[in-house]
């Protein structure tokens, strides 16, 4: 063999996403693009904000002398604190730059945090269906991902996580609004696992950290807002990224933050920069740094994403689906109309039509649709989608 195992093992387990991602090429070279409706990728298609694109073309025409070299691994410190005083208000805590590192996106963060808190066999808990790449992301770092269930609306179910907690464990980690099933923790949950927490870390006596991932903060439906996670629990790190909410995935360009009243948050801090070295990132990029740096608060247009969340849910419900309608991120988890979603998959898959099993998500018995696509895609999709629930329930 002439790679590791273990990477051999995960290439050939490798997601549903990518197989998905691998049987759209192929049927798009056969049926040419506008032929293939391609819901299983959450890769932006909003267009980026005025504002995005002004920043960046300002800081390329003032490019010049030692912009481009080594900032420091935290990243810059007048762009930290330009996000930490937008997310102070946010979190409604007191952060300053200190808090702050900037990252590769929040798949970075991610890396960085675990990295610097895992020790090796050490757990990680995650409420299921959960973004699948966690389960790599423990384990780059000697870790091992737990899964519990969530209630049947997909919210934390707060009995199965004080069950899962032991000895291993070092930290929750938590995605809200969530992929792959758009819900957002309410505050009142939220403030119970902080509850949880701390008398957990007190019994276990090890402090079990809160981590949460979140990169769709920002992309909410009805009026919907995300808890502040800090004012629920001391021990928290959030990560996250502008890749959604800017839609400029491909940038790779994000932060965490740490909770300014962890108990160990200087050595948190420290580590984490280490981490953000040595794992090869070495620091996030510099020139995406100044241009998100005048951005704070701004985001791309959701009203989009509302519109087509309204097309993919009406027309789903008309052929007859059964979910709960998003309140954040661009993704739906609707029932599959058959027990094994991955056959239904493959129903879906022969009109042309790519989603995700649920099973890919640690959520067997759902699909997941991405709708951030074209508006014609959902429309052009539906007699199939029809058709294929009419086939699967007669
Ligand atoms: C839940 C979740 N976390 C993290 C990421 C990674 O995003 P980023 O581009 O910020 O690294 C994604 C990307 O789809 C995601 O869905």
């Amino acid at each position: 063999m002439t790679i590791a195992k273990r990477i051999e093992t995960a290439i050939e387990g490798s997601s549903w996403i990518r197989k998905m991602f691998e049987a759209g090429d192929s049927l798009k070279s056969i049926h040419g693009d506008d032929k293939v409706f391609d819901f299983s990728l959450g890769n932006p298609n909003v267009e980026p904000p005025e504002q995005f694109k002004a920043a960046l073309r300002k800081m390329a025409a003032n490019s010049g002398g030692r912009d481009h070299g080594y900032p420091p691994n935290t990243g810059l410190a007048d762009v930290r604190r330009s996000v930490a005083a937008y997310l102070s208000k946010e979190q409604q805590a007191d952060l300053s730059e200190q808090d702050v590192i900037m990252t590769c996106g929040a798949a970075g963060g991610l890396n960085v945090i675990l990295k610097a808190i895992l020790d090796p066999e050490d757990e990680v808990i995650v409420p299921a269906p959960y973004f699948v790449e966690y389960n790599a992301y423990a384990a780059n770092h000697g870790g091992v991902l737990k899964t519990v269930p969530t209630l049947a609306d997909f919210s934390l179910d707060l009995g199965a996580i004080k069950a899962a907690i032991g000895s291993k464990t070092k930290a929750l980690l938590i995605n809200s609004p969530n992929n792959p099933t758009g819900q957002i923790y309410p505050e009142e949950d939220l403030r119970q696992l902080g509850r949880l927490l701390t008398e957990k870390s007190r019994s276990l006596n090890r402090t079990i950290y809160l981590v949460s991932d979140e990169p769709y903060r920002k992309i909410v439906y009805a009026g919907k807002q995300v808890p502040s996670l800090f004012t629920c629990y001391s021990e928290t790190m959030i990560t996250t990224s502008y890749s959604k909410d800017l839609s400029i995935p491909g940038e790779r360009i994000g932060f965490l933050a740490v909770n300014p009243a962890a108990a160990y948050r200087e050595d948190l801090l420290n580590g984490m920069a280490l981490a953000n070295r040595i794992l090869g990132y070495v620091n996030a990029p510099v020139l995406m740094q100044r241009v998100i740096g005048e951005l704070q608060g701004c985001q791309v247009d959701v009203a989009e994403y509302a519109r087509k969340r309204d097309l993919i849910c009406d027309g789903l419900a008309d052929c007859g689906y059964e979910f709960t309608p998003p309140a954040g991120a661009f993704y739906l988890f609707p029932r599959s109309p058959i027990p094994d979603d991955v056959a239904f998959v493959g129903m879906l898959q022969e009109k042309l039509i790519l989603a995700v099993p649920g099973s890919g998500f640690g959520g067997p018995g759902y699909f997941r649709i991405a709708f951030c696509v074209d508006d014609d895609t959902i429309i052009n999709a539906m007699p199939g989608f029809k058709a294929v629930y009419k086939q699967a329930t007669s």
